[in-house]
């Protein structure tokens, strides 16, 4: 008797139905072992670090709030001072430098394995009443020296800096600030020279809002980074605050952050928030970040705050966690769209 014909064999038929279930079986098994959802994490800064980039929040002084930190340890891989890195926090003084608050966060971040966004050391706005009665050299030499203390005394700590924060108009020209009006056109390429010498590793960024697509804004802010690279200018960065609401049309978003990209420039979604609700407001976390892990070079999203409840827009709701600190739909849509670009 040989090995085989001591068994009744099935009808064809059947050994059709077994050969077809177990590919199937086998096919499934493939796709679930190199599905995106197979490596798929759970948290915002897992999902981002999947494709190198980190996602990053806000932080303001809640850090003593069990909840808040608790939602920033495990969500965010990346943070930035709220206000506490600003002018008027800083330097409060001529000369007179208050480091706490900065401090604080950048031991948090040591101890939390996280990265440090600077934010900012120029801006027209939360200036110390001393620096907006300065004019002429008076002013630049300020300027300067609170650039050269501040990135100093952080030097080596700050993944990316805002060096220069919301300089021009909606219609492209300059905004006419006390920095613009006494120092004329070049104080900006002065502030990311002086930033570059007091930290080198540092990437120097330039960031504003209202230039979350191709407009006169963003088409002058382009104009402005491509002379910097021509001319050797140390510009790293251009940061897209991103303060959108439901409603927003970022028809041509992407392809200006592509086009930044393309001058050689990391881009950053650096503070992201979305008034409104529900699958409208989750559409647009939606579309922004897909938007950034389809750009090589768009390396990370900050969110402009940890929960609504302390939002600078609370009343809109704009942000990933509510008031509770419970995730949103939002929250579902931004881990999606992280996690499906990690495959
Ligand atoms: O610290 C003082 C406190 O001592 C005082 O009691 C209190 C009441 O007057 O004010 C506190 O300072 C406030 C500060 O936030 C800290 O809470 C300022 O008044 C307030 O104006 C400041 O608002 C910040 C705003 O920048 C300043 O323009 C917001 O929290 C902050 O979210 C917002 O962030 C900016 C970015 O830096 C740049 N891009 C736009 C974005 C939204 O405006």
């Amino acid at each position: 008797m040989t090995h085989g014909s001591s068994r009744r064999r099935a009808p064809r038929r059947t050994r059709t139905a077994i050969t077809v279930a177990a590919a199937g079986a086998l096919a499934a098994a493939a796709a679930l072992a190199f599905s995106p959802t197979a490596q798929a994490a759970d948290t915002l800064g897992g999902a981002a670090a999947q494709s190198g980039r980190y996602f990053g929040a806000a932080v303001a002084p809640h850090l003593g709030e069990a909840d808040y930190e608790s939602t920033l340890n495990r969500e965010f891989s990346s943070v930035v001072a709220e206000n506490a890195m600003k002018w008027d926090a800083t330097e409060p003084s001529p000369n007179q430098f208050s480091f706490s608050g900065g401090d604080e966060l950048v031991a948090y971040a040591k101890e939390h394995g996280k990265s440090v966004r600077g934010h900012t050391l120029v801006w027209h706005a939360q200036q110390p009443g001393w620096v907006q009665g300065l004019t002429g050299d008076a002013l630049r030499q300020a300027m300067r020296n609170h650039i050269t203390k501040v990135a100093g005394h952080y030097t080596g700590q700050i993944d990316s800096w805002d060096v220069v924060n919301e300089a021009f108009e909606w219609d492209g020209s300059r905004r006419q600030s006390n920095l613009q009006k006494q120092l004329g056109d070049g104080w900006i390429e002065d502030a990311f020279r002086t930033a570059k010498a007091a930290d080198p590793k540092a990437k120097l960024c330039y960031n504003d809002y209202g230039t979350d697509g191709i407009n006169a804004k963003s088409d002058a802010i382009y104009r402005m980074v491509k002379d910097f690279r021509a001319r050797g200018v140390p510009i790293d960065c251009v940061g897209f605050q991103s303060h959108l609401a439901s409603n927003s049309d970022l028809g041509t978003y992407r392809q200006n952050l592509q086009r930044f990209a393309d001058l050689g420039v990391h881009v950053q979604i650096t503070e992201l928030d979305v008034g409104g609700s529900g699958t409208a407001q989750a559409n647009v976390y939606r579309q922004v970040t897909q938007a950034c892990v389809a750009v090589a070079r768009c390396n990370g999203i900050t969110v402009w705050g940890v929960t609504d409840k302390y939002s600078w827009r609370a009343q809109e709701t704009p942000l990933l966690f509510n008031d509770s600190y419970q995730k949103k739909e939002a929250y579902g849509a931004v881990l999606a769209a992280l996690n499906s670009a990690a495959s």
